[in-house]
């Protein structure tokens, strides 16, 4: 772990524009700077740097992010190395790191160079070889794949010797080889040979094109099926996403993304036109993958072959994705008839016939979920309604999307037969997942969630454009906090922890890895549709957002007079919420007058 204090001055001292500006050429365009998106295809640039709040947005595909984000999403760094990267340009020592090895760290950085340039090497000898070898191509004819949709996926060949990329590597010894998973090394007996042998090889690539890594196809019987890349610097199976960067254009254009499981489904179903396939690579579908997709496309579809392990691995898929749900977000399950994976219905149907089943046979995640739950249990008796209950109630605290989430808990407490206000008396009595344990948050009543949202959320965006007006937050403290309410209570707590008001790149980053990440991500997506959202705040946007801390703070007072009036003709109050009702009236009246 990097301690937050350290990313923070990180964050202080790095500047967003020299870091930007070293692989994307900006623009200066009054206060802030410009160019083409390199995480999107544009003629004309929306992609906007700004150095007051040192973070960028896309005004085109919604990308943003700190210093930090930047250098992980362009390099396809993890955060660790994207941070050790910043400190190490100006000269900052990563704790943790024990010796000071400045040296050591340039070395890893151009390790990191020299690995794409690596497998960059490699692909090409690959591809190459392919031309020369009529068993792979008569392989990949037999399958069906067309010249033209080998060449877009740059698939390739590994020759059947041991030492193949000696041809490319003069080097061969170079540990950059074994670093990068092309070569394995056997210490005991002194040997090096190709990972790759006889296979068709796919190249997979990271959102900026570069190849990191392949999936190798044997191409008669044989173990395994597919060889992977190992996990490398360059390559964290849990994040990427094979074709993602192939499929770009046509998520954008469909705003939806489909996710299948295997390589040749994103081929195939890119050959017959759909071209907004991609596969997790052999893993399940993480957060990760979930957070990225979202950021590509309103509608995410999973499809899943109807076997066994296709089910088991739609629900991990939803498991996953729950942390990740945003109201005006669809996330959908296809399960293909158990013969046939997309590849082969594809091939089989053609295009028109799958669009058609992904359109009309898809599940909602809301009813995949209530399906699966209540099929786990007996619905005709108590003890299974019961044991549904039991079982809904760790998934449905992760539900990150308000209004889903409660339309969910409500079909779920129709089905048990009770009411929602039962159903969420019996699951929500727990503390939902907090950052560093500090304030309690618990879940407000849904009508009062629901109302506030959409102020809720315009809040944040203020706060997280500026930073310093934290200062005019103020929330009461009797008031329980959840989900939208609980994120703005925390940037305003974790900008207060600060000596000085942090820019918005060191806000967010202090969120990152906290249950409100993907939120914040929303937000910023829906809240940041123009430039203008983006230039320095005048008064008048500041005396904006200090009224809309005034409305939200009457409408929670207001909320928290309801719920103590229901409580007192239903049970009666105790001493401490007489005093609060007394005080949250003196305080209404007092604020409309
Ligand atoms: P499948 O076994 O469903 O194969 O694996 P497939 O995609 O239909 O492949 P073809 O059509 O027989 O060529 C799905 C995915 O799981 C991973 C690969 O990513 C594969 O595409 N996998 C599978 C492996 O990584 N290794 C294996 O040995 C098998
Ligand atoms: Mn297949």
């Amino acid at each position: 772990m990097i301690p937050q204090d350290f990313v923070d001055q990180l964050l202080s001292r790095v500047d967003i524009v020299d870091v930007v500006d070293r692989y994307v050429p900006l623009k200066k365009a009054g206060q802030n700077y410009l160019a083409c998106c390199p995480f999107h295809k544009e003629k004309s640039p929306s992609f906007t740097v700004s150095p007051s709040k040192q973070f960028y947005h896309c005004f085109g595909c919604g990308a943003h992010g700190s210093a930090i984000g930047f250098v992980m999403e362009y390099q396809g760094l993890g955060f660790v190395d994207a941070v050790r990267l910043l400190a190490e340009g100006i000269g900052m020592q990563v704790p943790q790191e024990k010796v000071a090895n400045p040296e050591a760290s340039r070395k890893a950085r151009e390790r990191q160079m020299s690995l794409e340039e690596a497998m960059q090497l490699a692909a090409g000898y690959y591809k190459q070889q392919l031309k020369s070898a009529p068993n792979a191509i008569a392989y990949l004819k037999g399958r069906g794949v067309t010249g033209e949709v080998a060449a877009r996926f740059g698939l390739g060949y590994a020759p059947g010797d041991w030492q193949n990329l000696q041809a490319v590597f003069p080097q061969y010894q170079d540990d950059k080889l074994a670093d990068a998973g092309l070569v394995i090394v056997n210490e005991e007996k002194g040997q090096r040979y190709d990972r790759f042998r006889d296979r068709v090889m796919f190249p997979i690539r990271n959102q900026r094109g570069a190849i990191i890594g392949f999936g190798g196809r044997v191409m008669g019987k044989g173990e395994p099926k597919y060889l992977n890349s190992p996990e490398t610097p360059l390559f964290e199976k849990g994040r990427e996403l094979y074709g993602l960067y192939e499929a770009r254009q046509s998520i954008r254009e469909k705003n939806r993304v489909l996710v299948v499981e295997g390589y040749m489904d994103v081929v195939a179903l890119s050959q017959y036109g759909i071209a907004y396939a991609v596969a997790t690579l052999g893993t399940a579908t993480t957060g990760d993958h979930v957070r990225k997709l979202l950021r590509h496309a309103d509608q995410v579809y999973y499809c899943f072959d109807g076997d066994n392990a296709g089910r088991k691995a739609a629900w991990r898929a939803l498991e996953n994705s729950l942390p990740q749900l945003q109201d005006g977000k669809s996330l959908n399950f296809l399960f293909l008839p158990s013969e046939h994976d997309p590849d082969s219905y594809v091939r089989e149907f053609g295009a028109e016939a799958f669009e058609k089943l992904l359109e009309e046979q898809s599940l909602p995640l809301s009813a995949y979920f209530t399906r699966e739950l209540t099929g786990r249990v007996d619905m005709n008796t108590p003890e299974g309604r019961a044991d549904l209950i039991r079982q809904a109630s760790p998934l449905l605290a992760q539900i990150a999307a308000p209004a889903l989430g409660f339309i969910i808990r409500k079909r779920l407490a129709e089905l048990a037969g009770i009411d929602v206000d039962e159903f969420d008396m019996l699951t929500t009595g727990k503390p939902r997942p907090e950052r560093k344990g500090k304030r309690e948050y618990r879940l407000p009543e849904e009508s009062h969630r629901q109302i506030h949202t959409p102020i809720i959320r315009k809040q944040i965006k203020w706060l997280l454009m500026n930073p310093a007006w934290a200062g005019d937050v103020r929330l009461p403290d009797s008031v329980p906090l959840s989900d939208e309410l609980a994120c703005f209570a925390m940037l305003a707590e974790s900008v207060q922890e600060h000596d000085q008001p942090p820019n918005t790149a060191q806000l967010l980053e202090g969120l990152r890895g906290t249950p409100y990440e993907g939120m914040i991500d929303s937000i910023l997506q829906q809240a940041m549709q123009d430039q203008d959202e983006f230039a320095d705040p005048g008064e008048d946007d500041r005396t904006q957002f200090q009224d809309g801390n005034e409305k939200l703070m009457k409408m929670l007072r207001e909320a928290q007079l309801e719920r103590l009036k229901l409580k007192d003709r239903q049970e009666g109050l105790t001493p401490e919420e007489k005093a609060l009702f007394r005080e949250l009236l003196k305080e209404l009246l007092g604020a409309s007058n």
